[in-house]
């Protein structure tokens, strides 16, 4: 049963707020420090209008895209979001079974609150991704990834714009604490990890620098993620155009353009401020994947207006979740797609091929 009120995408967000206690949506809510790009990424999709057209023959209208080789009936993907079992009981399993229902692909976070094996077993033919964090020890990292392939996982996303956490200021005032326990991916790692050794910080020496960053990925992580991985390997976190055009010349099968939802670098741009000048630096093909701040079809359209590919959706497959469970993530994805085709057929657009930057205009500046 789906609670009164949900007209729209959006209102999971809306309704959300009964059914997650303050501490957590705080959590799920708030960016890293002030939530200045958390907010900055909700408010970039205001900054565009999408123009109407009239009169286009769209009886032959569709949503179908093939980035990297894939065959998706919609641009839209589930974006990795750590601990879902703390926004409803059946956690990543119930995400499972509505990608499975919309065929849509799942995007598991390494921090999920089921094993990634537990999750493949709750709908075995749906569209899966993982995604990685690396782990201190590359053992533990391929590990995983011989794991993710051996489930049916499809592809990995290697997320590189958090190698050292940024609190949030709102969870923290909000009394959130995160679950101590290691995720369940990573506890037959643990014991390993504890054994390495950790040599105490020397005065004058950083918390950030030669603490916490001590394992952070490098340059040549990546070289050899890339060789041994047995799956296509995207990278998520990219902003700036020349990381962009570094990556995409390493043999990657994609780019995610995202600030982390606002979670990492608190005042980093808005990942919609960011995507069209990522899409000029790779060129056309290279398939891009957006996130951050996607709350309805039109911000949908806007995204793949100014470059991406197809998007992601984070938060709001926690909203969906919390209110409704596998069914309210299952709806939550059917109204967005509807949102999506609403603007496309308003703005004459018949296929994703026909969007681009010409349907939109930017918006006047309110009056002060
Ligand atoms: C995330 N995100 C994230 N990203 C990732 O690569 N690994 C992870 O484990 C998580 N965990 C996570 C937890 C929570 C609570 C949130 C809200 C987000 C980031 C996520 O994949 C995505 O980039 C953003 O959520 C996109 O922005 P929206 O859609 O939430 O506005």
């Amino acid at each position: 049963q789906l609670p009164a009120g949900l007209g729209a995408a959006a209102d999971y967000a809306r309704l959300a707020q009964r059914f997650i206690a303050e501490p957590l949506l705080a959590h799920l809510d708030g960016g890293a420090g002030h939530d200045r790009s958390a907010a900055a990424n909700l408010a970039a999709f205001g900054r565009w209008q999408v123009m109407p057209r009239l009169l286009r023959d769209l009886r032959h209208g569709h949503t179908r895209c093939r980035p990297a080789g894939l065959d998706l009936p919609h641009p839209l993907l589930l974006a990795a979001v750590a601990r879902l079992g703390e926004y409803h009981p059946q956690a990543e399993r119930a995400v499972a079974q509505a990608a499975a229902a919309t065929d849509t692909v799942q995007v598991l976070s390494t921090l999920s609150s089921l094993t990634l094996e537990e999750v493949a077993a709750a709908a075995p033919a749906a569209p899966r991704w993982f995604q990685l964090y690396l782990q201190p020890r590359r053992e533990a990292t391929q590990d995983l990834l011989r794991r993710a392939a051996a489930a049916g996982y499809r592809a990995v996303v290697l997320t590189l714009d958090a190698p050292v956490q940024s609190p949030s200021l709102r969870a923290l005032r909000a009394g959130y604490r995160a679950p101590a326990a290691p995720a369940p991916n990573l506890l037959p790692y643990a014991a390993g990890d504890a054994a390495l050794p950790t040599p105490p910080l020397g005065p004058g020496d950083s918390r950030v620098f030669q603490g916490a960053l001590r394992h952070a990925p490098r340059s040549e992580d990546l070289d050899w993620l890339l060789a041994d991985s047995p799956l296509p390997v995207w990278i998520k976190g990219v902003l700036h155009p020349d990381d962009a055009r570094a990556l995409a010349t390493r043999g990657v099968a994609g780019l995610v353009v995202s600030n982390h939802g606002g979670r990492s670098l608190d005042g980093a741009p808005a990942s919609l401020d960011c995507l069209a000048a990522v899409r000029a630096a790779v060129g056309p093909q290279l398939p891009l994947l957006f996130d951050g701040g996607i709350r309805g079809g039109d911000d949908v359209f806007k995204a793949l207006a100014l470059g991406a590919s197809a998007v992601m959706v984070g938060r709001l497959q926690a909203h969906a979740l919390a209110v409704a469970g596998a069914l309210g993530v299952a709806h939550m994805l059917k109204l967005l797609r509807e949102e999506l085709e609403l603007t496309m057929a308003l703005a004459g657009c018949a296929t994703l091929a026909d969007i681009g930057p010409h349907c939109l205009v930017a918006a006047p500046a309110p009056i002060a």
